[in-house]
């Protein structure tokens, strides 16, 4: 017999004569001659009761069924009595396929988030990760529709990179040298030549510089892959490992990036609303109150767009006592983001035209000589989610920036030759996967929002 998903029997219009049904048990109850089971199996935030009559061959085994152990079960799918499910299983076969004893650490009682980092392996079977992964799942299927609907290609750029994107040195070295007996030069320095690639190699922090050069041959272009960083981040909303997605335009500017930013962000939240309603009310009541709410906020209005010296002249004005003073030059503050969106506009707001020291190499120069065509995404709870420019297209201006920025020009060779064979005008952004899956589910640490988080002094 082919096994059936809780999901799809949940979604019966009429009952089924049989029916088979395997996942692990949440809760047992035993009456006099029958007991009930709540069934999860992952395929949806809803569990599936089913009751094993006494008669049933295999209920001999039921006492030893606790919670977390796997079972197989057949029976009749009939409307249910009982509220809260429209379907329920009479068994008329019950099979336990793996059992799980008391010493299994997710018994009944609630548990802190806390707690469960402690155990990532097991923390999916619980409702809240559970809810999290199927929501992760799906986020990831709606950024492939949106992009794929628009005429964009998803392209694969290299996770191991010679070059340092954001100019951060926040990156993580691919080596086979041995550390304990490295190679030296003769002037004494460590010798990058006898390395795999000989060469020094890292770990991505951004797929952005290879995007660029394939959005100039097919014109848009979306990456959508892991990224690194080795920022000794201790926060909430950093981790080493993280997902990004980074579109990439031909022929746009920052404008036009901003309108596709606000765009995908919206289509984001409009496709978890309408396809996880399960597991959107089930953090709307247990992780963040009045989420569902906050969301149809975010549909509903244009974002508002301010650039970074108004942005500026409100924080100053805004008689706040801030641990770092804004100043204009300077970048913002998770502290500044934060009040710009929750507390004057309570609104998503980009803010753009950065200064350019604050700002990498490949950003667009403005012509005021002082400010970039940056443009970043701050939301309510979080802050930066999303972080673009339009890109420098003119060749002097952008080598002019490189040697400033100390860039071995010889490694960006072919990010130059971009500018010199048929160069456009061109922007995109980033998008932290982590970040926006945050935001659709009111989650409040990125520790809890990827299967297996990799933070500063953490890799479990
Ligand atoms: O602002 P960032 O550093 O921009 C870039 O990497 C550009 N190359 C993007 C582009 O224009 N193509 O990072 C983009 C986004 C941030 O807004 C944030 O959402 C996320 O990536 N991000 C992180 N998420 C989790 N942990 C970290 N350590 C992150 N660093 C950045
Ligand atoms: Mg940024």
């Amino acid at each position: 017999m082919i096994q059936s998903s809780v999901k799809s029997l949940l979604a019966l219009t009429a009952p089924l004569e049989n029916a088979l049904v395997q996942g692990w048990v949440k809760t047992r109850r035993d009456s006099k001659t029958f007991s009930f089971l709540e069934i999860n199996d992952g395929s949806c935030q809803r569990n599936f009761q089913v009751i094993v009559d006494a008669t049933c061959p295999g209920y001999e085994t039921i006492k030893s069924v606790l919670t977390g152990t796997a079972v197989s079960i057949e029976g009749a799918v009939v409307a249910s009595q009982g509220k809260g499910q429209s379907w329920e299983m009479h068994a008329s076969r019950f099979c336990i396929v793996g059992s799980c004893p008391e010493t299994f650490p997710l018994q009944k009682k609630g548990h802190t988030v806390e707690f469960l980092r402690e155990i990532p392996h097991l923390r999916a079977r619980t409702n809240r990760f559970g809810a999290m992964f199927r929501v992760r799942s799906r986020l990831a299927f709606a950024v492939h529709n949106f992009f794929q609907s628009r005429g964009f290609h998803y392209v694969h750029t290299p996770l191991i990179t010679t070059s340092d994107c954001e100019g951060a040195g926040e990156l993580f070295r691919v080596t086979t040298l041995p550390l304990e007996n490295l190679p030296k030069t003769e002037s004494g320095a460590i010798d990058y030549s006898q390395d795999f690639f000989n060469k020094q190699a890292f770990l991505t922090v951004s797929g952005q510089l290879e995007a660029e050069t394939l959005a100039c041959a097919l014109g848009k272009v979306y990456t959508f892959g892991p990224t690194f960083r080795a920022e000794n981040s201790h926060t909430s909303r950093h981790a080493s490992e993280f997902w990004m997605i980074e579109p990439e335009m031909a022929f746009t500017d920052l404008s036009g990036d901003i309108d596709v930013a606000e765009a995908f962000v919206k289509y984001l939240v409009n496709d978890i609303v309408e396809n996880c309603p399960d597991e959107l009310a089930f953090f709307d009541k247990f992780v963040s109150k009045g989420l569902l709410e906050r969301l149809r906020h975010v549909l509903e209005r244009p974002f508002v767009r301010v650039s970074y010296t108004e942005a500026i002249g409100i924080l100053q004005k805004s008689g706040e006592k801030f641990e770092f003073p804004p100043v204009w030059g300077e970048a913002l503050q998770s502290e500044h983001e934060r009040y710009l969106t929750e507390r004057h506009f309570q609104s998503p707001v980009a803010v753009y035209d950065y200064p350019k020291d604050a700002k990498p190499f490949y950003m667009r120069q403005n012509d005021d000589g002082k400010t970039v065509a940056a443009a970043d995404l701050l939301v309510p709870g979080i802050g930066e989610i999303i972080g673009g420019s339009q890109r420098e297209e003119r060749l002097e201006r952008l080598l002019d920036a490189m040697k400033k920025a100390g860039l071995d020009l010889e490694t960006y060779n072919a990010y130059i030759d971009l500018r010199r064979f048929g160069s456009v005008p061109h922007a995109g952004f980033g998008l932290g996967f982590e970040r926006m899956l945050m935001f659709v589910t009111g989650e409040g640490n990125i520790r809890d929002v990827i299967p297996f988080p990799r933070t500063p002094g953490s890799a479990k």
